[in-house]
């Protein structure tokens, strides 16, 4: 497959007021080919946003390159950024233009005119299923209907590669459902290649023909999402839910000297606020189910009360939480 996006070593470091160096990105590479879905998995923090603005050009590189379909972000950016359909997070929209109106505007701006402009328009409604409401004022539209024209927005300069960041972040199940919907669509229907963030594994699980895990500025990983979760073996999660109960330093503290006394299990948490975790405790153990039977022996000797235990298979979140020793929702 040709390669849509090659990103080399790029490097964002912020200079804030007080004159210390934040280093956001530091030397991150991957590559994205033509009509796959790619998507950058990591924390809050961990440099995801950065990574993406510099290759759409909103903020120059400290060091490094991008280049998309060839053209180098730093020394041919029109050429780049013609080949790059940008989905912001937010709105922009003319509240009381109709969908049509909007998506027209916005062609213009992208020198689309006359039967062209007709045509693109025609296709991208279609895509994003609002052939019925095209004539509507976007101010009547719900929140997700919104989305949808921005979407399309997006999409009017038939983009080879289309950049995603963290879009379904604050939206209803549905219309989080229908974004999920578009990033495949956007790949089976048109082959176009997709940059995707999220902190959710199961979004990047579902969606991703391959996936980099990000984690304070550096890419850990890069792989399809069997390939990541072969490496982290025959480990498997379990899931302790403790439910309301507030396991407290002390217990947490037990548990995690006693837990390496049983042979290939090691500790790691989720949910963990402050000292203390409640909710979920999540523990990887070299074939976890047979661990069991000894996890919940040591869990009565340390008197944590567990309602309910999950086995889990290897999944993103079991590789995250083996690379970091931490967990993508900490
Ligand atoms: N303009 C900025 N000035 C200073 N620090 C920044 C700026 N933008 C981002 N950062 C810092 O860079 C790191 C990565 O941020 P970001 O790329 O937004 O992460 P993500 O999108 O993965 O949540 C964070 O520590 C963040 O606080
Ligand atoms: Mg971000």
């Amino acid at each position: 497959m040709p390669t849509m996006l090659e990103v080399q070593n790029l490097v964002k470091e912020f200079k804030r007021r007080d004159g210390d160096i934040v280093k956001a990105v530091q030397g991150v590479s991957f590559d994205i080919h033509e009509g796959e879905i790619f998507s950058l998995l990591g924390p809050n923090g961990a440099g995801k946003t950065t990574t993406i603005s510099m290759i759409s050009g909103l903020i120059s590189p400290t060091e490094g390159d991008a280049s998309i379909g060839g053209h180098s972000i730093t020394k041919e950016p029109l050429k780049a950024k013609a080949l790059l359909g940008v989905i912001p997070q937010e709105i922009a929209l003319y509240p009381t233009l109709t969908a049509r109106q909007n998506l027209e505007f916005f062609g213009r701006m992208y020198d689309i005119t006359g039967q062209e402009l007709v045509k693109r328009v025609d296709e991208v409604l279609e895509f994003i299923d609002l052939v019925d409401r095209q004539n509507d004022r976007v101010e009547t539209f719900s929140g997700g209907m919104k989305r949808r024209v921005n979407i399309g927005v997006g999409l009017l300069h038939r983009p080879q590669l289309v950049y995603m960041d963290e879009p379904t972040v604050g939206v209803d199940p549905q219309s989080r459902r229908r974004i999920l919907d578009t990033v495949l669509r956007l790949r089976d229907e048109y082959q176009m290649a997709v940059l995707y963030t999220t902190h959710l594994m199961e979004e990047s699980q579902e969606l991703s023909d391959r996936v980099g895990i990000i984690d304070h500025g550096k890419l850990i990983a890069v792989g399809s999402v069997g390939e990541l979760t072969q490496q982290v073996g025959e480990e498997d999660r379990l899931v302790l839910n403790v439910g309301e109960q507030i396991v407290g330093e002390e217990l947490l503290g037990r548990l995690k000297s006693e837990i390496n006394g049983i042979s290939n299990v090691s500790y790691a948490n989720l949910a963990v606020d402050g000292a203390a975790a409640q909710g979920e405790i999540n523990i990887l153990a070299t074939r976890g189910r047979k661990a069991l039977p000894d996890v919940i022996t040591l869990l009565n000797d340390v008197w944590i009360d567990v309602s309910s235990i999950e086995v889990r298979e290897p999944d993103l979140e079991a590789v995250f939480l083996n690379l970091t020793g931490h967990a993508l929702r900490d």
